[in-house]
């Protein structure tokens, strides 16, 4: 059988780790995909032209729309990533015919909707396992492997720089901008580096999960998004001290009244596996109904593991080529007309566990009342800590576990107890989950 021939848009970090895996592994990738994969056109505006394979690509330029437009190519690559030109690049191609794989987690979160009706009504694939968890096959994992269950809830650190830069401020006590910087120089780290730190990044592929797990459209736009940057070296050490990691998790759960889509800052247990998931690794803790917690964990970003994903896209996209399109997996994992329209729960109604911090006066009756003010409002002390008050201090910091509430009535605890005179400054609020399967 005739090589299939590809289209390659982009050859930075993820384009040039895919090349790399292609051109390198391709006598073995042709045994699994049954042919040949040629890399017929690619357009890059810059590239290292050191880059291995290099000498494979049949054309080189700089058109990405020629290469959606060139007839010769069955499958478009986007690894360019970001919304625009991307979204146009996608569905021309998708309009030419041609299947399409990308790593763009903004681009599926954002208008995956769109993107996959557009595929469906043209008969075509668009593949995204490297969009989330980086080489972890996730997609396939919750699209496939768990098709049995009903999936209850995903936890994941889904973001490898905001790990590991969690990871070296714990282990190392490192400076914040410093492991970003490393993050960045290492090619972990989004074009704009607050997608990663603000939790964006994250929340396109919490977005992506939740979909696939429960048969909802895409809804980016509510999905609670809170990111690291305010998270303070002190509840670091103080969360290690009662024996608790704060990881950046994305959470999605499937609840009574609707579904959970949010990314923070989150207390978990140090015993869990996925408290112990460091560096730029990703980790993915899924619980279906039939099989129980199931942890899925490996490398979430930099240029051959993604490549890993998105080689494994293009095997999988050469095998169906010759399949009818009403018997492929659906993009979604479920049939597209039986996506469900369940709401998404606001904040003020998840329910969860809250580490809190005040800087309170260090007087008699202080803890008191700020225990009173929760205890009236039904919410249940776990654990509290004062801590010694530095040389001269006034203040304290005392800490406080809780168990479940709704985000509303903590909302209105939080406001009461920083009315108070003898509390200075912000309530630090770090949302805790146990994660027990
Ligand atoms: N910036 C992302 C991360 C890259 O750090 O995980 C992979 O999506």
């Amino acid at each position: 059988m005739k090589p299939v021939k590809i289209g390659l848009l982009g050859l930075g970090t993820v384009g040039g780790g895919t090349l790399t895996v292609l051109t390198r592994n391709a006598a073995e990738i042709a045994r699994r995909a049954g042919r040949g994969i040629r890399i017929a056109h690619a357009a890059a505006r810059e590239y290292d032209p050191a880059l291995s394979g290099l000498d494979q690509v049949e054309r080189i330029g700089d058109d990405a729309f020629a290469v959606v437009e060139d007839p010769e190519v069955a499958i478009v690559v986007e690894l360019i990533g970001g919304y625009s030109p991307a979204r146009e690049l996608v569905l021309r191609a998708i309009a030419n015919g041609k299947h399409v794989v990308t790593a763009n987690k903004a681009l599926i979160a954002l208008h995956g909707n769109e993107i996959f009706a557009a595929a469906q009504e043209r008969g075509v694939v668009v593949a995204f396992e490297a969009a989330v968890a980086g080489g972890v096959p996730i997609v396939k994992a919750v699209r496939e492997g768990l098709a049995a269950n009903h999936i209850e809830w995903i936890a994941g650190i889904i973001n490898g720089t905001g790990n590991f830069i969690l990871t070296e401020m714990r282990e190392k006590g490192r400076d914040f901008a410093e492991v970003l910087a490393e993050a960045q120089a290492l090619g972990y780290a989004e074009a704009d580096p607050t997608f990663d730190v603000e939790g964006i990044d994250a929340a396109h592929k919490l977005t992506i999960l939740a979909a696939l797990a429960f048969g909802i459209p895409l809804q980016f736009d509510k999905t609670f998004t809170e990111g690291i940057s305010r998270i303070d070296a002190q509840d670091v050490a103080y969360a290690d001290e009662l024996g608790y990691r704060i990881k950046h998790l994305g959470i999605a759960r499937r609840v009574a009244d609707g579904i959970e889509m949010r990314v923070h800052p989150t207390l978990i247990p140090h015993r869990r596996l996925i408290a112990n998931v460091n560096g730029v690794m990703n980790a993915v803790l899924v619980k279906g109904d039939a099989v129980g917690p199931t942890l899925y964990y490996g490398a979430g970003a930099g240029a051959l593991p993604t490549a890993s994903a998105v080689v494994a896209d293009i095997v999988d996209v050469v095998r169906t080529l010759t399949s009818d399109p009403h018997n492929r997996v659906p993009h979604l994992a479920f049939q597209p007309k039986a996506l469900a329209d369940i709401p998404v729960l606001p904040m003020s109604e998840v329910e969860t566990a809250y580490y809190l911090r005040v800087s309170a006066l260090d007087k008699p009756g202080v803890m008191a009342r700020v225990a009173g003010i929760l205890g009236d409002r039904g919410i249940s002390i776990e654990a509290i800590k004062q801590k010694e008050p530095g040389e001269g201090d006034t203040h304290v910091p005392l800490i406080m576990l809780t168990h479940r509430v709704r985000e509303g009535r903590m909302d209105e605890a939080i406001a009461e107890i920083e009315a108070l005179e003898a509390i200075k400054g912000d309530v630090v609020r770090i949302r805790m989950e146990t994660l027990a399967g």
